[in-house]
């Protein structure tokens, strides 16, 4: 496994396994096997309503607490001071962890800088080791940078080779963020995946296209945790570390036409404000 180093210090595994969209049932039965397949990294979220189920697969799999790199997510109802501290502990509670690898705040919307305060204390209590953001364009990673005494570690948008956030990174250069992307393959995006530079590229190193987009990610620093419940693919996903892509191969991919995909509305959409209770897990 590679690591990258954050701006505190942490190390963070480069490749890891997303359980967005996984029912508890699914996450029981797919992260043992993907922490069997070799994957150190997991990524859920309050919103996702499986950390319980996480919690358990955890356990289940036999694994080390200290080998595993788990990161989870708050939503904006919790971002106002006291409620993000009772937030971060029944995170914790829910994913029966003593500390949380990364947390990060998941939706720029509310009172995500008077929260910030809270996460900064959970690391200074030791309840989490690094925290970050999800979703924030530049101004307001901005205004958490105004007030952090701990700046964020991560950044975790939508990224893949036809929306490389090229732009966001070059204006955030200084800050030494940790990018991770989240849809790494386009979420199965068929535009994304039949571009004919990859099945040549593809063809060229003999691995598969889904292969080529993940070492394309590697190769530009981000991290990924593309989710998966097939085994072949969550092994073919993971064998991206004995070849490499020329520095004429990744310029042919970063020349792809970009696209937007998912653009975070500046306002909060109402689907943010919930109902949202995740005490109610199946
Ligand atoms: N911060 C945020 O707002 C946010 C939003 C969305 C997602 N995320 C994070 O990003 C993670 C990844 O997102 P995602 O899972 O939705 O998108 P993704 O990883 O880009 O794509 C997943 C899709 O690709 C397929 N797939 C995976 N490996 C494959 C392979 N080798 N060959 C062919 N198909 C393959 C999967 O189907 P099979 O199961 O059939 O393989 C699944 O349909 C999430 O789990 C979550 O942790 C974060």
């Amino acid at each position: 496994m590679q690591y990258l180093t954050m701006n505190d210090g942490n190390k963070i595994p480069q490749l890891g396994y997303g359980v967005f969209q996984m029912s508890s049932a699914d996450v029981e039965k797919h992260l043992p096997e993907a922490i069997a397949a070799g994957y150190t990294h997991i990524d859920t979220a309050n919103a996702y309503y499986n950390e319980v189920a996480v919690g358990k697969a955890i356990k289940a799999s036999g694994a080390k607490r200290e080998d595993l790199f788990v990161t989870s997510k708050l939503f904006p109802q919790d971002y106002p001071y006291q409620k993000c501290k009772a937030a971060i502990d029944a995170t914790l509670e829910r994913l029966d962890l003593d500390y949380l690898d990364l947390l990060l705040f998941h939706q720029p919307y509310g009172e995500y800088v008077d929260g910030w305060r809270a996460m900064e204390e959970a690391v200074c209590e030791g309840k989490v080791r690094s925290i970050g953001l999800s979703n924030f364009n530049e101004h307001k990673i901005r205004q958490i940078l105004d007030v952090a005494t701990i700046k964020p570690a991560v950044i975790q948008v939508q990224m893949n080779p036809r929306w490389n956030q090229h732009p966001l990174k070059a204006a955030l250069a200084d800050e030494h963020f940790v990018w991770e992307g989240w849809y790494p393959l386009g979420h199965g995006d068929k535009a994304l995946l039949s571009l004919p530079v990859f099945k040549e590229l593809a063809q060229k190193h003999g691995k598969s296209v889904p292969q080529i987009i993940l070492r394309w990610h590697m190769q530009e620093g981000n991290v990924v945790f593309p989710k998966t419940t097939n085994p072949a693919h969550m092994a073919s996903n993971a064998d991206i570390f004995d070849f490499e892509l020329t520095d004429d191969e990744m310029a042919r991919i970063n020349a792809i036409p970009q696209r937007t995909y998912y653009s975070v509305p500046e306002e909060a959409p109402a689907w943010v404000w919930g109902p949202n209770d995740y005490s109610k897990q199946a």
